[in-house]
């Protein structure tokens, strides 16, 4: 069992393939004494050190002086000396918030507890995991807390929650709740995050971390475009494959709250968890909530250590779809290829050219419901649009399976427009406060997962069309945000709980039909990557990355992408040129090979296509297919950031080091360009690699000299090398 208890000094040791975490119970309180490389044994007792002296920071209780305020809590409260930013806030009966938690008692238990509703890390077998539960207690106010810590066999990774459970006779209200806080006691970090916007996101942000609270937070209702729930802290010379880097990953798709905390004293506390904005839950004598998860990846190799630590586990221990470990069909989708305008003789004749070229799966995107035509209307009613589908989904699904290629329908489950039988029916079904404008945004509101009606009504539709049609694939969207968030169900006093019941209600509609039809590939999709996060990644083996396919900002978006998220997870299509998001003209090999580094399909008209970009559609299928495992299974390594130049460069090697794809994108033509070579990492150096050119070089060559870059005629220069040990 990786988790030890040393009872003469009460501390906890966790230790993981990369790294070692440890806690200790000091005078009652649970304190963090170390998180980073693997110490192996030893007495860590000498580790805790107390400020003598903390003026103005409050005395912790007992004999010998000491500051609440510097000390380093593994689960921070407020009201009763420590000042800075809480894990915790309760509201008690009688208005008071103070809460201070003390040890109460542990478990060390084989495995790992299911946390019902939400999604969570999970092993097959008790043996393959460890769970360290500590008890902690307000002993004033009978709050108890578990705080769970669970560890993997062969995993560096930490994944925590914490559970409160109302020990008393009186109500309480939970005002904050988060997964995860660390105090570290000393150190200069750099704070790394994903930032963007519609059609950009999860661009990589990085800056020293300064005095004060540095805090991401989505107040949208969805993980959001804006702001990603993963960040990274990381030494200040830590790069991509040395340095320590300290990964959070929030398992959570609405409101979150990540912050970062320098002191008075340099001491830096990094927490993640549910926003405590508009949030509060009720906690009557007897119940329970349960905070969501969040892995902890440490690891010494740099950034590249920590994603390869995300992307194991989120791989193997998060993603529950059979489908994860399937090779996953090559796809084309008819959005951008037709928008609303196709019909099912449209979609029929693209199945057939898509099965020529070597495509496997048809995704029929939206508009093939009710009256929709356009966006501003329909969303609710989901039953065939007879004009488009006059043979409705079924007849479509027989013809398209008929062409050799599998079949794929395109929802918005959450989601009602004003201007449809849905709504007319039940327009208190939706999000709304009496009284105020019912906000529209893409012309659509939205239902109140909330309601347990709602959820079921959307559980029996859908299942209802997806066993009367052979399909074999749902792209699950999500086109707006939250507003006039209130539930009609809930009591005024309830209101709080409105924003995590809504996530809590899509959690159980995705739960239900993603256990009913297991044989389906669910995507998700927020109007690309709005709700990209490892909450949905439990539900849905891969998320549509991003709207925007341009070659550039594809290789911007995913590179980010890759910090938390393995490539499995992001569906990536080649499109036409002028792009439609930036009107750019990438070549199609550009395209092609940023895509291919993804869950791999196309977005675009392939009749449209000239015989030559038909042509380059075969040979890409054929080449995915060819590299597919190991771009699945293999080790991600990022070689150049396209945020600190002109160009972007990764590599996948197979975890046995015998084979690797490299790929290189260059944006901008430079004149008269120095000679540049690319060096290469994670390869056997011993080992002659062999190119499909014929090529051949030793790993050591490789990784020490490196490999001749294209001159770049030109803009958008993108090369790909196979390697393969002989
Ligand atoms: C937003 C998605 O990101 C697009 O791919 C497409 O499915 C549209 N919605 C359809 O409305």
């Amino acid at each position: 069992m990786p988790i030890r208890y040393d009872e003469t000094n009460r501390i906890f040791q966790i230790d993981t393939a990369t790294s070692s975490y440890v806690m200790q119970v000091w005078n009652g309180f649970l304190l963090h004494l170390y998180w980073g490389a693997p110490l192996g044994g030893g007495d860590h007792a000498y580790m805790l050190r107390h400020r003598g002296r903390a003026s103005f920071s409050p005395a912790g209780p007992g004999s010998s002086p000491w500051s609440m305020d510097a000390a380093p809590f593994e689960y921070p409260t407020s009201g009763t000396g420590d000042m800075r930013a809480p894990a915790l806030e309760m509201l008690y009966a009688d208005g008071s918030r103070a809460t201070e938690l003390t040890y109460a008692g542990h478990e060390i238990i084989m495995g790992k507890p299911e946390i019902p509703g939400l999604p969570h890390t999970n092993c097959e077998r008790p043996e393959d995991a460890g769970t360290l539960v500590v008890t902690l207690e307000d002993t004033v106010k009978k709050l108890e807390v578990k705080l769970f810590y669970t560890v993997f066999e062969g995993y560096g990774a930490v994944v925590r929650s914490a559970l409160l459970t109302n020990r008393s006779s009186e109500p309480m209200a939970v005002l904050k709740c988060l997964s995860a806080s660390i105090d570290y006691d000393c150190g200069d970090y750099d704070e790394i995050h994903l930032h963007g916007s519609w059609a950009r996101e999860r661009h990589l942000e990085r800056a020293r971390v300064t005095h004060g609270i540095k805090l991401l937070e989505s107040r949208r209702g969805a993980s959001s475009h804006a702001l990603n729930p993963f960040f990274a802290l990381v030494a200040p010379d830590a790069g991509e494959q040395r340095g320590e880097a300290y990964g959070f990953a929030l398992l959570y798709s609405g409101n979150f709250a990540a912050s970062v905390e320098l002191d008075q004293y340099a001491s830096t506390r990094a927490m993640t968890g549910i926003s405590p904005w508009c949030f509060s839950w009720g906690l009557k004598p007897g119940e329970s909530f349960q905070s969501p998860e969040a892995a902890l990846v440490f690891s010494s190799e740099g950034l590249g250590g920590m994603s390869h630590g995300f992307h194991r586990l989120f791989r193997d221990r998060l993603c529950r779809s059979p489908w994860q470990s399937k090779p996953r069909p090559v796809v084309v989708n008819n959005w951008e290829a037709t928008y609303f305008d196709f019909d099912e003789a449209k979609l029929v004749s693209l199945a057939k050219k898509a099965k020529q070229l070597g495509i496997e799966l048809l995704v029929m995107d939206d508009g093939w419901f009710a009256r929709r035509n356009d966006d501003t209307t329909s969303l609710g009613d989901w039953f065939e649009n007879r004009e488009k589908l006059p043979g409705g989904l079924k007849q479509l699904a027989e013809k398209v399976k008929a062409c050799g290629t599998g079949f794929g329908v395109w929802f918005e489950p959450e989601m009602v427009s004003p201007d449809s039988e849905l709504y007319r029916a039940h327009p208190d079904w939706c999000l709304h406060i009496d009284g105020r404008r019912r906000t529209l945004g893409r012309n659509q509101l939205l239902l109140d997962m909330s309601r347990p009606d709602v959820c079921d009504y959307l559980i029996e539709t859908l299942s209802g069309i997806l066993e009367k049609a052979p399909i074999d694939y749902v792209k699950w969207d999500f086109n707006r945000n939250l507003t006039e968030v209130h539930s009609a169900l809930l009591p005024k006093e309830g209101q709080g709980e409105a924003y995590h019941r809504f996530m809590l209600g899509t959690y159980r509609v995705l739960d239900t039909l993603t256990k009913r039809f297991p044989q389906v590939l669910f995507e998700g999709c927020s109007g690309g990557g709005g709700r990209f996060d490892a909450g949905m990644l439990y539900y849905t083996p891969q998320i549509w990355t991003s709207d925007d396919t341009d070659g550039v900002e594809r290789v911007k978006i995913q590179y980010g992408t890759s910090l938390a998220y393995p490539l499995t997870a992001m569906s990536a299509h080649v499109s036409v040129t002028p792009n439609h998001q930036t009107g750019r003209a990438t070549p199609f090999s550009f395209r092609g090979l940023a895509a291919m580094t993804g869950a791999f399909g196309y977005e675009l008209d392939l009749e449209k296509l000239s015989e030559e970009d038909c042509a380059e559609v075969s040979e890409q299928t054929a080449n995915f297919r060819r590299w597919q495992s190991l771009l699945s299974e293999g080790r991600l390594y990022r070689l150049r950031s396209p945020f600190e130049g002109n160009e972007g460069a990764w590599m996948v090697v197979s975890e046995d080091g015998k084979k690797a794809l490299v790929s290189y994108f260059c944006f901008e033509a430079r004149p008269n360009a120095p000679l540049d070579r690319l060096r290469l990492t994670g390869l056997h150096a011993e080992a002659l690699y062999r190119s499909e050119e014929g090529d051949e070089f030793t790993g050591a060559q490789l990784m020490n000299f490196g490999l001749h870059l294209p001159e770049t005629k030109g803009e958008y220069t993108s090369a790909a090398w196979y390697l393969r040990t002989k």
